[in-house]
């Protein structure tokens, strides 16, 4: 079988499960994909830590920028706009192909990296950047792009739902729920992130420029979070029969010149009855609603290194089989269908 040589940007919650999966599964992967993934190497800041026994440390490396330029298959797990964002136009210019989770850099230039795989003929793919395991930017990219996607409602970040079910179901405090979830490996590098609801208004961003075909960029999603949530909102949402969730909500919206987007994200009152009220700890739902297809529910594990390795190695299978047998991944809309309504006007 052909070797694929895979650099790995960073070796943190995801990174880390990411290599444990490689390391433990290559040989069933190899024959999925046709070739063999050989790992070239792992960029991370510290080369001392020891990271265990899936992550070698003749493998680790400080110089990203020379790993990049090696390898067919970049698999990027650091975060954070700069480097990433350099580093995976490198390795897109010098011929790879990458596979990102991170949300914030889409969010803030998708549009560029887009672009470049176009350019460079290499494929972009990104289904850990939405919802952790649940697979649901494949479905909005290619399962539904022959529809017309009205709406993608639902819950998008796991650490704040976590939060927000320990407040709800324990009485935990806002502090605790929060130190747990970033124990469990939930949380942004830097939760304010997450409970501010800026990585919900990246996912809805990212969300919203698949399903409706155009660019829309955080800075055009309303984004309030739950940090001004207290207990007393929870207790009353309860005695009215309601659960606190934050919801991300992006949709078409009719107006008399046409139509175009509201994208917005905030905590919001949800029927106890409601699927949505019953999403506990770190979990993610979403509802798609098309002309065509009717009301879709996506359900499953929305953060922590494990589940979303799974939604990485999916992807890092596709890209690696159009390497083997040739072929390209699925490309974006070349202009914009729609634009989104400017904040003001919301
Ligand atoms: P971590 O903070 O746990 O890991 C980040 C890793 O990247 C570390 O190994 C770190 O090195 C390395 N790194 C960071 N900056 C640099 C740099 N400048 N040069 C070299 N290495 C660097 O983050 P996560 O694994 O939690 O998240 C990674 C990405 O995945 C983020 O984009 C996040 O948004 C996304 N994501 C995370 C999910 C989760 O549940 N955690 C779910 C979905 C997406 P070192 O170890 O030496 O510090
Ligand atoms: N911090 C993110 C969350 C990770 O809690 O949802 C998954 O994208």
């Amino acid at each position: 079988l052909p070797s694929l040589r895979v650099a790995v940007l960073g070796a943190g919650t995801v990174g880390g499960e990411v290599l444990r999966l490689i390391s433990q599964q290559g040989g069933e992967l190899a024959h999925r994909i046709g070739g063999r993934l050989d790992v070239v190497g792992v960029a991370v800041r510290d080369l001392d830590r020891d990271r265990g026994e899936h992550v070698p440390a003749a493998l680790l490396t400080e110089d990203a920028a020379a790993l990049v330029r090696e390898a067919d298959l970049v698999i990027e797990v650091m975060g954070g706009i700069e480097p990433a964002r350099t580093l995976l136009l490198d390795a897109m210019a010098h011929g790879a192909s990458v596979i990102t989770a991170n949300k914030a850099l889409l969010a803030q230039d998708g549009a560029a990296l887009y672009e470049a795989a176009d350019t460079h003929g290499v494929d972009l793919y990104f289904e850990a950047a939405v919802a952790g395991a649940i697979p649901l930017v494949r479905p909005v990219r290619e399962s539904l792009a022959g529809d017309r996607i009205q709406r993608v409602l639902g819950i998008v970040n796991g650490t704040t739902n976590y939060i927000l079910d320990a407040m709800t179901r324990s009485g935990a405090s806002f502090e605790d729920a929060l130190a747990t979830a970033k124990e469990l490996g939930y949380a942004e590098a830097d939760p304010t992130a997450d409970v501010e609801g800026h990585d919900a208004a990246a996912k809805a961003s990212i969300l919203a420029s698949l399903a409706f075909h155009s660019r829309v960029r955080l800075t055009d999603v309303h984004c309030e979070g739950i940090t001004h949530v207290s207990s007393h909102d929870i207790a009353a949402a309860a005695r009215m029969g309601r659960t606190i969730k934050l919801l991300s909500i992006v949709e078409r919206i009719e107006e008399e010149n046409g139509e175009r987007i509201s994208a917005r994200v905030y905590p919001a009152l949800i029927p106890d009855h409601h699927p949505l009220a019953a999403v506990a700890e770190a979990y993610n739902a979403v509802f798609i609603e098309a002309d065509a297809a009717g009301s879709l529910m996506f359900y499953g594990q929305g953060a922590g290194g494990s589940p979303t390795a799974s939604a990485i190695l999916g992807d890092v299978v596709s890209a690696a089989r159009a390497r083997v047998h040739g072929g390209i991944g699925p490309r974006e809309s070349r202009y914009a269908e729609l634009e989104s309504i400017p904040l003001d006007e919301l």
